[in-house]
């Protein structure tokens, strides 16, 4: 019987929604914080009294005392790159040993996911995706093709080296005849794997009996979602996605937490809209406007430093990801960055050659024929800095708000005005479904 309760924190949009903040504010409630996909592609920003942590593969519940977390088996691991941010974390004071642990059915990633990567990137005829240059697809592939090596498999050195021999040989005469690469070196390799391998052991668990376990306690879950939903393998931009499902599906799937056991779903999206790397993005602003959003929202890529795109609030694409998602209630993030605005266009629908539709397109090639329908919504023109009940807000950005419900049929429950945890905003009656999941009520402490 399961008695605890959960709730799963999805990007709504292309990544980069302030999910990081968001998962660290809630935290706060939670025993247990899961992240079930995706690898060190993600960035998830928390600032605790003006310390700043950007964390990739560690769940931000690591920064809150007697939180555990948890990596699960749909996250793809990169163990060196694991090992740095939990030896960054050390050396900042956080605790990481007996409260995180690692799916012991993760999937790893090896040098020659990367060299792959980086070839295809750059290899003439092949779409350009604008990844993060982690190899977190070619380690996908490698799962779904069967052939991966999990993080059980990297703690038995006898495997260990076979896996690298076998999949070196492979890997090397597929790089060497496609895209001309130097071959990497096995038993190098193996070496360097097999010595970190008994610092990997103490993290790994079987994070699903774990997470079974937690929850037969009573003890409640938040899964913290990476990337967002237009960059899900399924329901995104594709092929200008990542490699996992970042929906709150993925959640299931990514750490063998039943269906059934999923008791709400947070969809997590910016007051306007931003995306990294190529593909479609409807309601981008090629204008100055784009220029100013990202200077006034610092939009740059938490891991790679590149420069995000900006556009507006796109309204058919929040339908769409509460559709997929099965959003219960939206977080608003970054509504600060709107507030000198004299006007704020937000896209209500899209046409396609002429016709107004809801339905995003199958093919990438469709959206280039989406014509975005505006409306203007009046600015604020306040600075909403400081202000700490949703009541409080300027009339204008309540407005604002409470057309993304009515245009979207999904509640707000929180606002975010800037990065610290103080700087956000709980409506009431999210707050007490808060309360009815996990027995406490959220403050907004800036301490850890
Ligand atoms: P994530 O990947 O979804 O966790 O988001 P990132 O951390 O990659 O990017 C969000 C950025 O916005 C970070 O730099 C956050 O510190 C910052 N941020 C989060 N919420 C707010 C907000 O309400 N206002 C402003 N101005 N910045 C915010
Ligand atoms: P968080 O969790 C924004 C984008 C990359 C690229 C595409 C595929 O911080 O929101 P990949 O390396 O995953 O194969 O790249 O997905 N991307 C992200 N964009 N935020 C992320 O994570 C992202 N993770 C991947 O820029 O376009
Ligand atoms: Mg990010």
């Amino acid at each position: 019987m399961i008695k605890g309760k959960t709730a799963v924190i999805i990007g709504a949009q292309w990544g980069d929604e302030g999910k990081g903040k968001i998962v660290d504010v809630l935290s706060e409630n939670f025993s247990i914080v899961a992240r079930y996909a995706g690898g060190h592609n993600a960035g998830h920003t928390v600032i605790i009294g003006g310390k700043k942590f950007i964390l990739q593969l560690v769940p931000c519940g690591v920064l809150r005392d007697g939180c555990c977390s948890v990596i699960g088996n749909g996250v793809v691991l990169d163990p060196m790159a694991f090992l740095k941010e939990v030896g960054t974390l050390r050396d900042a004071g956080v605790k990481v040993d007996g409260n995180l642990f690692v799916s012991n059915r993760a999937h790893v990633i090896l040098p020659y996911h990367r060299m792959i990567e980086l070839a295809a990137e750059n290899a003439p005829g092949r779409v350009k995706i604008g990844t993060t240059s982690r190899g977190i697809g070619p380690a996908y592939e490698d799962k779904m093709g069967r052939r991966g090596l999990r993080v059980a498999d990297l703690l038995d050195l006898k495997l260990l080296r076979k896996h690298i021999e076998n999949a070196c040989r492979e890997k090397n005469m597929i790089a060497h005849a496609l895209f001309n690469s130097e071959p990497l070196d096995p038993e190098k390799m193996y070496h360097e794997y097999a010595a970190i391998a008994g610092k990997i052991a103490p993290f790994v668990r079987d994070t699903a009996t774990f997470l079974h376990n937690a929850l037969k306690r009573g003890e409640s879950i938040v899964f913290e979602g990476a990337q967002g939903t237009m960059l899900d393998i399924d329901h995104g931009t594709y092929p200008f996605v990542t490699s996992s499902s970042a929906t709150s599906g993925g959640a299931v799937i990514g750490t063998g937490v039943a269906p059934t056991a999923i008791t709400s779903v947070i969809g997590v999206t910016k007051a306007y809209c931003t995306r990294v790397g190529e593909g479609p993005f409807p309601s981008e602003i090629h204008d100055k406007q784009g220029e100013e959003l990202r200077a006034r929202g610092n939009e740059y890529g938490a891991v790679t430093g590149r420069p995000r795109r900006c556009g507006w609030l796109d309204l058919p694409l929040l339908r769409y990801s509460a559709a997929i998602n099965g959003v219960s209630w939206w977080v608003v993030t970054k509504l600060d960055v709107l507030d000198e605005l004299d006007e704020v266009p937000v896209c209500v629908g899209y046409k396609i050659d002429g016709k107004a539709t809801d339905e995003p397109p199958a093919q990438g090639c469709g959206y280039d024929s989406i014509e975005c329908i505006y409306r203007k919504l009046p600015g604020w023109r306040t600075s909403t800095e400081g202000i700490t009940e949703i009541s409080k807000l300027p009339a204008r950005a309540k407005e604002y708000l409470k057309f993304l419900e009515d245009e979207t049929g999904a509640q707000v429950g929180m606002v975010s005005t800037g990065p610290g945890r103080e700087q956000t905003m709980l409506v009431d009656s999210f707050n007490a479904e808060m309360e009815s999941l996990t027995g406490r009520k959220t403050r907004l402490t800036a301490t850890p």
